[in-house]
């Protein structure tokens, strides 16, 4: 039997992708201040299109989903129309490109949200920390709960830019459960103390996942969605009580749905520790898998090769290399990531790393 290699094509779903290498969402910053994509996002992802798969950064799907200045939205026409030129573009390059489908919930401030509203949360607490604006720093808010009723609107407004997605050319979504924003909020106990039917138990905890899923695939098919997971990243203010027995119970519920793919960021982005077995939450999910989280070539080869991984999500080593797969097949060096740059706009640190010339530096 040929081995498994991260080189090779693979099939997900009903798409036949280059390779088994995965652009990780990235926020950048670098959409106008009508959440419309500029040309340089066209660029930047053109450049990235060797990717088996590029999924796009985090992309709110209402003006109340917001809670970074400058990122793209996918809820006006207008919105939809910038989004068009920028799957063309990744298309024509022969890539494939999933739309990541955001809602920030209480990683907000009122100045990012219509009429200055206070950020909405499952359970009004305050996270930890300061949140960029156009105005600078500024200390997290404590959010508004959301009301059992308004949770409709919430659904719908995933719904709505499920379908707008549809129209703005990408091949897939992917719905945004992990990171501390809102899905994530009402999936992790440390940040949802609710009472009702949104709270408590895992079943509870989960149901507005289920809830949007169930909605973006009335406009799309289950093969074409992916869900996107973070069972201990603690960024955002975030913790579980206990990470392994709830996100296995999770991963249980998604598993007979047929989704394009799960994505699990790995443990935790700063503090290198985990507490989690990802084998075993690997092994309770029946589609395929897509990890992340600090992989390089040998250990993406090693997770695909032992089956712990169908595909690998590479971060900033396709932010700081455009031909990463090029790179990693022909064993050439990488280009290292410029952290100052990765959220400031404009198009150095963006569209300026280069691909590989020949040259040595
Ligand atoms: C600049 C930057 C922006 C990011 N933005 C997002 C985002 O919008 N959505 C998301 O799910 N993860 C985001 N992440 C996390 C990455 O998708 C990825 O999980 C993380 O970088 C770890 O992978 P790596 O070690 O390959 O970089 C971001 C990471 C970086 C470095």
């Amino acid at each position: 039997m040929m081995e498994k290699d991260v080189f090779e094509p693979v099939q997900l779903g009903d798409l036949t992708l280059a390779n088994r290498m995965v652009m990780a969402p990235m926020t950048r910053n670098r959409a106008d201040a009508q959440g419309v994509v500029t040309p340089m996002m066209v660029t930047y992802y053109r450049q990235r299109a060797s990717a088996g798969l590029i999924i796009t950064e985090s992309v709110p799907v209402s003006p109340e989903a917001i809670g970074y200045p400058l990122t793209p939205g996918i809820y006006t026409e207008q919105q939809v129309a910038g989004w068009v030129r920028l799957t063309d573009a990744v298309h024509a390059a022969g890539g494939k490109i999933f739309v990541q489908l955001q809602h920030c919930g209480r990683i907000s401030h009122p100045s990012l949200q219509p009429d200055n509203a206070t950020p909405v949360a499952p359970t009004p607490l305050r996270p930890e920390g300061q949140v960029y604006t156009y105005t600078g720093k500024h200390d997290y808010v404590t959010p508004r709960e959301l009301e059992i009723s308004e949770i409709p609107k919430l659904v719908a407004q995933f719904k709505h830019a499920a379908e707008m997605a549809r129209h703005a050319g990408f091949d897939g979504v992917e719905v945004h459960g992990a990171n501390g924003y809102i899905i994530d909020q009402f999936l992790r106990d440390g940040s949802n103390r609710r009472t009702d039917a949104y709270g408590g138990s895992v079943q509870n905890r989960m149901r507005l996942l289920n809830e949007v899923l169930d909605a973006v695939g009335t406009v799309w098919p289950a093969q074409r969605i992916g869900v996107r997971l973070t069972p201990e990243n603690r960024f955002n203010s975030m913790s579980d009580s206990n990470p392994q027995t709830h996100f296995s119970y999770f991963v249980e519920q998604l598993s007979p749905r047929g989704l394009a793919y799960l994505h699990v960021l790995e443990g935790d982005m700063t503090i290198k520790d985990s507490e989690v077995d990802y084998r075993a939450l690997r092994s309770k999910y029946s589609g395929s898998y897509i990890a992340n989280n600090g992989y390089d070539l040998a250990r993406a080869q090693t997770a695909v090769r032992s089956g712990n991984a169908d595909l690998v999500a590479f971060g900033t080593p396709f932010l700081a290399n455009p031909d990463l797969v090029r790179r990693y097949r022909e064993g050439l060096p990488l280009n290292e990531a410029d952290r100052t740059t990765f959220y400031q706009g404009g198009e150095a640190g963006y569209i300026d790393y280069s691909f590989y010339s020949g040259e040595q530096a």
